[in-house]
């Protein structure tokens, strides 16, 4: 596997105020990226760099080899974005914008048509091409915010947090889209988002929070080693002094919180055994860490809370 994007020791500054610390990462081609962080970690700077349209204080990023310093024209041609915000004109229609977008490119004519039919069928907006972009919803704006950044077929598709703000059912159908890019287009995907629980399909995913990068993984990985099933444990209120007394028989890690016991990680045996003692317990429940809670663990453990 060959690196697309490639970054080292970046640094961004303002006002000797460093908001992108040191980050090194590489982007593997036709990989699934996911850049994730909390607000302000510095997730749509980075991203900035990488598409030429912000300079770094220091560092270097190549873009399938070229340097964003240097080739930004080149780099262009090569990615895609879709920002944070919507960037279509609101008064013009879907179609005119997309003209205006492919004519930058040279995509003019016949040319144009054929194309605008293609997306429009791949991205499912053709009921739509003659609206003004300000009368779509969330969802079929941010459709017709990814047909702009891959009019022109570029290897890499930047987004930043393209699900935000979308209702479940939309949010869904952009990771779809983003799935079809990759799986059947060879794309390369870079995307920021806050959600590691979305990110799960990515191929690898890294962390970031105040600057620098916090963990880096598979879901697999992260939820494995940031995030732990959970067995809670709601006694009587008469029973709560021998429940803690029965508990500590059994060899695991427990908390007392105000009216139960968390136990975590328990094994099969481990629940096994506690609920023996159910002569105690008046209810209970099990939790399966998630990659959600992975994430909030990360940035507990690097010193941060969402
Ligand atoms: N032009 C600027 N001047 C000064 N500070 C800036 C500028 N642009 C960004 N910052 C600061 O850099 C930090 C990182 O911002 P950035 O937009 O990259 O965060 P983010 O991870 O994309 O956050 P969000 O999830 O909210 O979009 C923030 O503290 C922000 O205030
Ligand atoms: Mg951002």
């Amino acid at each position: 596997m060959t690196s697309i994007i490639s970054v080292k020791n970046l640094k961004k500054t303002y006002q000797q105020r460093t908001v992108v610390d040191n980050l090194s990462f590489d982007v593997e081609e036709g990989s699934l990226f996911s850049f994730l962080g909390p607000n302000g970690a510095g997730k749509s700077t980075t991203i900035n760099i990488i598409c030429t349209v912000l300079k770094s204080s220091s560092g270097e990023v190549f873009i399938d080899g070229l340097d964003v310093r240097k080739h930004s024209q080149d780099i262009r041609k090569k990615i895609g974005v879709v920002y944070q915000h919507n960037v279509l004109d609101n008064l013009l229609t879907v179609s005119e914008n997309l003209r205006f977008r492919a004519s930058l490119y040279g995509i003019i004519g016949n040319e144009f048509e054929n194309r605008l039919e293609e997306v429009a069928n791949q991205l499912d907006f053709k009921n739509y091409l003659n609206q003004p972009f300000h009368t779509l919803s969330g969802g079929q704006k941010r459709r017709v915010e990814i047909a702009r950044a891959i009019f022109h077929e570029p290897k890499i598709l930047l987004l930043d947090e393209p699900t935000t703000g979308l209702d479940p059912e939309s949010r869904k159908t952009v990771w779809e889209i983003i799935g079809t890019l990759k799986n059947n287009f060879g794309m390369t995907i870079f995307l920021t988002t806050h959600y590691l629980e979305e990110a799960r399909n990515s191929d690898l995913i890294t962390v970031i929070n105040q600057g620098r990068i916090v963990a880096t993984g598979t879901a697999i990985t992260l939820q494995k080693k940031y995030s732990c099933d959970r067995l809670f444990l709601y006694p009587y209120k008469e029973t709560m002094e021998q429940l803690i007394t029965s508990v500590k028989n059994v060899p695991l890690s427990y908390k007392i919180s105000d009216d139960h016991l968390i136990i975590e990680d328990p094994s099969i045996g481990n629940v096994r055994e506690i609920l023996k003692y159910d002569s105690l317990i008046d209810s209970f429940e099990y939790f399966k860490g998630n990659l959600d809670d992975a994430f909030i663990n990360i940035l507990k453990q690097t010193g941060d809370s969402v």
